[in-house]
């Protein structure tokens, strides 16, 4: 029996035959708020043109991993011609001066550094997610990161919202100048700190656990403050975001919180009803 504190959410058996919304078949100039069900491939094709601001896809990493589907288990070749073709018919979709965000573990993150820069895209940063999940090997290291591949369309207009963003930093050595502190304050404990540039290595985030009310049975399911992080740097109150491979919707149900328009494409329709129930029940917060 599940532990009382375990708080993944489930789905009533009601909710599991909910009916799902479905992508457009052929190319349309607008589209709703919503998570569709289909494949990333038709959506590119179907979307509108020229719309998004932000653009996250979170891939199958070719690992093995049972998605519902056999997406996360192609030859290496396959899966690097796959790759390449949706990361190619990215831009159609993309708004001119609209933010990338792709997800890679590390065997498939070479493939993106390359496939993204063939796109035409300027790849300006790789983030590296020091995740902690997952066994260690007996005569391996343990697998213990994910990359993620910060691109733009346009290097002098894109969003970047640094001031969102800033993280908290203990001051080792307080130093004062006429007797006040020089670029730091004090916090409620009274201990001293700057609020600092975000690097690329993010280490404070935890993946998704059982007792946390985020939690969903899907197996990769990736953390609320990472894709929190990604849109309140990347985009603004209003624009439109797509989240390609979105999984249980985390990107989705973020963007709704921050009162970002959003869509979602998964192709599994158990996931498709996950976000649907999130999406439910995520209360809209916009950031002064
Ligand atoms: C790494 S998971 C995404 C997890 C998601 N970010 C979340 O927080 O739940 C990849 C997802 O892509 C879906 N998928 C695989 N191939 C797809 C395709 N061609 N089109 C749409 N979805 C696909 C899988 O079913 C899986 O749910």
């Amino acid at each position: 029996m599940a532990s009382p504190r375990n708080r993944t959410l489930r789905l009533t058996q009601r909710e599991t035959s909910a009916r799902v919304a479905k992508l457009p078949e052929k190319p349309v100039l607008t589209i709703e708020s919503n998570v569709y069900l289909g494949a990333v491939e038709q959506a590119l094709k179907v979307l509108p043109q020229n719309y998004f601001d932000l653009i996250i896809a979170d891939p199958p990493y070719n690992y093995g991993m049972d998605f519902g589907n056999n997406s996360d288990r192609r030859s290496k070749a396959d899966y690097a011609e796959w790759t390449e073709t949706w990361l190619s018919n990215l831009e159609r979709v993309a708004s001119p001066h609209a933010s990338f965000y792709i997800c890679a573990g590390w065997e498939s993150s070479g493939l993106y550094q390359q496939a993204l820069a063939r796109s035409g895209l300027h790849v300006l940063n790789r983030i590296t997610w020091k995740r902690d999940k997952g066994r260690g090997a007996k005569r391996n290291w343990k697998q213990n990161m994910e990359d993620i591949w910060f691109a733009v369309r346009d290097k002098k207009s894109h969003t970047f919202n640094l001031e969102s963003v800033k993280v908290h930093k203990p001051v080792i050595a307080p130093y004062r100048e006429n007797g006040k502190p020089k670029d730091w304050s004090l916090d409620s404990e009274g201990a001293p700190y700057r609020m600092t540039h975000p690097s690329n290595i993010w280490t404070d985030l935890t993946v998704p656990f059982w007792s946390m009310r985020e939690n969903t049975p899907h197996p990769t399911q990736k953390p609320e403050a990472l894709m929190e992080r990604i849109i309140l740097a990347s985009s603004n109150v209003g624009d439109r975001i797509l989240d390609l491979f979105s999984g249980s919707g985390t990107a989705s149900v973020v963007a709704k919180r921050l009162g970002r328009e959003y869509v979602g494409v998964e192709m599994n329709p158990e996931y498709v009803r996950y976000a649907m129930k999130r999406l439910r029940l995520v209360t809209v917060e916009i950031e002064v």
